[in-house]
């Protein structure tokens, strides 16, 4: 999968808004989305050529592909997709930090049926937040993420401020073995841990792209942790990158990039000021581990525009409900690696295995659900105080609502709205919620292998 191939194929997508392949393409991607016909999204089977050894067989994309859309909608406007199922397996798609309502969510049994083979199933909503966020299914969806199926969802703001380019990067891993072949998703002795990590590393399906894009200039950078296990420590070499937003929505105060972690789901943008003199690199490196890796390099292209992050006004504000401290009611929710219960097989993806829980109780999401874990007033606010005695970390996402970052007893946090929350060993945190949207939403951890043998619950809200 080459460079040129990725073009083509961009070109291929149309008003689907693949505007974010064209890495190495300046200014900003274009805009011409038709949000009254909706954008087809095939989920089918598909051989690439990922690793330079010959086509992987058994990966699976939506639409024209190879490689999933970055779909493109904007706040406030009605956008509408229609899930074709080319599988041979039920699926259906999430909208990843999207506050859609519930019958749009995709998780089966709780919120839409099972989207079988052959048939199709119409998402239509108004996105109410502007920023980074992605889809991917919620169904035996370490299989089928990890094959392939996951994308990026840009919602543009009516007031972002303008870059000199933009440059969408999903970041995941693939794990194949030495014939370029996929081997077995999990090893249940991974599973009980940080989970089992891939074998290749691809930023939009390339191993270590680079990209090019204007000297001096101000790049809107969105990272997209897609991957079903690997959490990033983020580090840039060669360039500073300014912190503007966090899971779609922006940061109150924005602060430069030293290093950060970014676990599986969530999403970062930067504003990246590239360096001046032409053909210089500025690097992205995961840190994480002993050996830092590349994830992908940008090269300084043409004069230098001497852009200053200075000169971006604030990104658009997404309308998130205040949270009101003096009428919360109080939550816990513990995360463990204990579980009393176990989940029966089903046709989803349940791993087999309970190797987590949520208070004590394993759901793996796939078999019929159990009771809420609690039941909300709509429109009331309430005190999560979620705590991970386990050692490891877990990236902690709820469905339908945002809440925002009260405190953490493991380090200093700015109180940001958020989707996913990355919960660090031993970290006790206090997350403010206001249960503004009805329904039954699910909130697991987003290492899918945790998720899918009982680190999952959902919240009812009424
Ligand atoms: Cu990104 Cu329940 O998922
Ligand atoms: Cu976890």
């Amino acid at each position: 999968l080459n460079r040129r191939s990725l073009l083509k194929a961009s070109a291929l997508l149309g008003t689907a808004g693949a505007a974010g392949l064209l890495a190495g393409r300046f200014g900003l991607p274009a805009t011409a989305f038709a949000a009254a016909a909706p954008v087809e999204m095939k989920a089918r089977a598909i051989e690439v050529d990922i690793t330079g050894k010959g086509a992987t067989r058994g990966m699976m994309t939506y639409g024209e592909g190879p490689v999933p859309p970055v779909l493109r909608a904007r706040q406030g406007e009605a956008f509408a997709a229609r899930l074709v199922n080319a599988l041979e397996e039920p699926t259906t798609i999430h909208w990843h930090g999207v506050r859609v309502p519930v019958g749009m969510d995709g998780v089966p049994l709780l919120s839409q049926p099972y989207v079988y083979p052959g048939d199709g199933f119409d998402y239509a909503f108004t996105p109410p937040d502007a920023g980074t966020f992605w889809y991917h299914p919620h169904c035996n969806t370490l299989e089928q993420m990890g094959r392939g199926l996951a994308g990026m969802l840009i919602v543009e703001g009516k007031d972002d401020p303008v870059f000199d380019a933009e440059i969408p990067l999903m970041l995941r891993d693939w794990r194949l073995g030495g014939d370029g072949q996929f081997i077995a998703p999990f090893k249940a002795r991974d599973a009980a841990k940080a989970g089992t990590y891939g074998t290749l590393r691809t930023a939009n399906w390339q191993k270590e792209p680079q990209i090019d894009a204007p000297a001096g200039g101000l790049v809107r950078l969105r990272l997209l942790a897609a991957d079903v296990t690997r959490i990033y420590t983020m580090q840039l070499e060669g360039a500073q990158a300014t912190v503007i937003a966090i899971d779609g929505n922006p940061v109150p105060r924005r602060f430069a990039l030293d290093t950060l972690m970014v676990g599986p789901g969530q999403r970062l943008d930067l504003a990246l000021r590239m360096p001046d003199a032409e053909g210089a690199i500025a690097r992205l490196m995961d840190i994480r581990g002993s050996q830092p890796k590349p994830i992908a390099s940008f090269r300084a292209t043409g004069p230098s525009l001497r852009r200053a992050p200075g000169d971006l006004g604030p990104l658009t504000a997404n309308p998130v409900p205040a949270f009101d401290a003096s009428a919360a009611a109080s939550l816990d929710m513990k995360l463990s690696a204990t579980a009393e219960t176990a989940p029966k097989t089903s046709i989803c993806g349940t791993l087999g295995y309970t190797f987590w829980a949520i208070n004590n109780v394993a759901w793996s999401g796939d078999t019929d659900p159990t009771a809420p874990l609690a039941e909300l007033k709509q429109g009331r606010s309430y005190r999560i105080r979620l705590a991970n005695p386990t050692p490891h970390a877990h990236p902690i996402h709820l469905h339908g609502m945002n809440f925002v970052v009260l405190s953490s007893s493991a380090r200093p946090v700015q109180s940001f709205v958020t989707d996913t929350w990355l919960m660090l060993p031993d970290e006790q945190v206090e997350l403010g919620l206001v249960a503004d949207n009805p329904g039954d939403w699910v909130f697991h951890c987003h290492i899918i292998e945790h998720q899918k043998s009982g680190m999952t619950t959902y919240l009812r809200v009424v």
